[in-house]
């Protein structure tokens, strides 16, 4: 039997996976990432970090699979992170600057001042917003003494995750990409398919520094036995959010899901043509081998796991994500308490880096246990403003919503999120499905697995059906989008 190995580098953890090319899982191992906030607002992670965490948890899951049975490895991440390392020796020359980072929020602002964004927006399918990589890059070539003349010399790599892993990965071999991963840099035109010369003058960015661009299961390169312990094709390669809409099957158009990690993205398949609309993002979804690139529409939302995180680590307290189901439960409602958790601006469909977080209603009667609730309708409550979003965008009404992700084991998360979204929301039996599609697609890569098996695969967990009066419902987003309005604007 062939064998996949699943490579997930998420913005606070890394982990590997050995799949059956059944879908069974047969070995995974995670180990966290540590965040660095030297700034407020800057969000940055140590690239050797990132790899040698990455590259511990290959070898150990590696070490349960038999020699030659891994038929293709599969690379899904976070995206728009922002890597530079040096071509010669593969030395990181900076931390990474993560897509929740604010730094250069005035120049998007001066950008879009200056008349910039409809141009950005047709070629992209994105919004001027510091969250993508292109003004990540711009900043380091402006900030990093002496780094510009060296890209320019071609002595410099620039890449997503994706790339660096796979750079470290083939032993130097590989500087590529996807796709999907491309058209999240803000400087891939989704529609010709290249690094585009218009973007790359904006963004005053030196074309010897980018990556090749691949379809996602495509030949990426092969690990360096040396680095890894055996030679093995890496045959897939997408973002995570477009690699859970994959692992969710979700291959027709108007088909969507929502993925609670970190943050929470929504995505919904719109065929062989990009889609778009106000305040949503048109994006690549995948192109598979010898068939047209399929476009996806998203909904971003940056912090949503993340606000239970600081729950944890802000406020101390509660001592871990599994607490807080506990807690929330305790209380029947919010007791009129809202959080908005803009902890890195608000994305889909405010796109303000300048909005920072809010608790208001609170009263002598307010305690953990209410905001702890109102932690999780938050989550609920940014993703029906992103299905709403998206709804308005595609003109197609979500019939229901496939979710995955770590805060999905929440039951009462999402008994919430349908109850807001007046929808059902349907978990599947496994819901690592980022992982899950980028062995997918490495298994399409090796030619031992198709869509139709991949679709036959999804298997439903639990439904979780609407029970909120509509008018409570209705109340309840009055009392959201109020506080959103306080939150808009704030750090200006
Ligand atoms: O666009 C950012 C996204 O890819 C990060 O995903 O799962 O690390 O929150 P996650």
């Amino acid at each position: 039997m062939s064998r996949l190995l699943s490579i997930d580098q998420g913005t606070t953890s890394s982990r590997a996976t050995l799949y059956g090319n059944d879908g069974a899982t047969l070995a995974t191992y995670a180990q966290p990432l540590t965040q660095h906030y030297p700034n407020p607002g800057w969000v940055e992670h140590d690239p050797e970090e990132i790899w040698l965490g990455q590259l511990d948890c290959v070898r150990r899951v590696l070490s349960v699979a038999g020699k030659g049975e891994v038929a293709g490895i599969g690379i899904t991440n976070q995206r728009e992170t922002t890597v530079i390392w040096e071509r010669a020796t593969g030395r990181p020359l900076q931390r990474a600057i993560v897509w929740q980072d604010r730094r250069t929020a005035e120049f998007t602002e001066a950008l879009r001042r200056e008349g910039a964004e409809p141009m950005v927006r047709q070629r992209t399918g994105l919004l001027l917003d510091p969250y993508f990589s292109a003004s990540k890059l711009a900043w380091l070539l402006d900030t990093v003494p002496g780094l510009r003349a060296r890209c320019e010399r071609g002595e410099v790599c620039f890449g997503t995750v994706d790339s660096w892993l796979i750079f470290r990965l083939t032993g130097g071999k590989s500087h590529v990409t996807d796709l999907s991963n491309a058209s999240r840099t803000m400087l891939f035109n989704i529609h010709t398919l290249e690094w585009d010369e218009e973007l790359l003058r904006l963004f005053r960015v030196p074309r010897a520094m980018l990556p090749e661009v691949l379809g996602s299961a495509a030949r990426f390169g092969s690990t360096s036995a040396e680095v890894v312990g055996a030679e093995i094709p890496i045959t897939g390669v997408a973002g995570d959010q477009q690699a859970a809409l994959f692992g969710q099957g979700c291959f027709a158009p108007g088909m969507a899901k929502a993925t609670f990690g970190t943050g929470a993205f929504v995505v919904m398949n719109c065929g062989a043509r990009p889609a778009s609309g106000e305040g949503v993002l048109a994006t690549i979804a995948w192109q598979l081998p010898g068939e047209p690139v399929q476009y996806a529409l998203e909904g971003s939302i940056f912090i949503a796991g993340a606000a239970v995180q600081w729950l944890e680590e802000g406020l101390g307290m509660i001592k871990g994500p599994a607490e807080v189901e506990a807690l929330a439960r305790s209380v029947a409602d919010t007791g009129g308490v809202y959080f908005v958790p803009a902890l890195s601006g608000l994305g889909t469909p405010y796109w303000d880096p300048y909005a920072r977080g809010v608790i208001a209603g609170l009263t002598r009667g307010s305690g953990r246990a209410h905001l702890a609730r109102a932690a999780l309708e938050a989550i609920a409550f940014q993703t029906v403003d992103a299905i709403r979003a998206m709804e308005a965008a595609s003109g197609i009404p979500l019939s229901e919503l496939r979710v995955d992700g770590g805060a999905t084991r929440n039951d009462l998360l999402l008994e919430i999120q349908a109850d807001l979204l007046g929808t059902p929301v349907l978990r599947p039996r496994c819901t690592e499905s980022t992982s899950l599609g980028a062995a997918f697609l490495a298994g399409i890569g090796a030619g031992v697995l198709d869509t139709g098996r991949i679709g036959r695969q999804w298997a439903l967990d639990k439904r979780f059906e609407p029970a909120l009066p509509p008018e409570r419902r209705e109340e309840m987003c009055r009392g959201w989008k109020k506080c959103v309005q306080l939150s808009l604007g704030w750090a200006k």
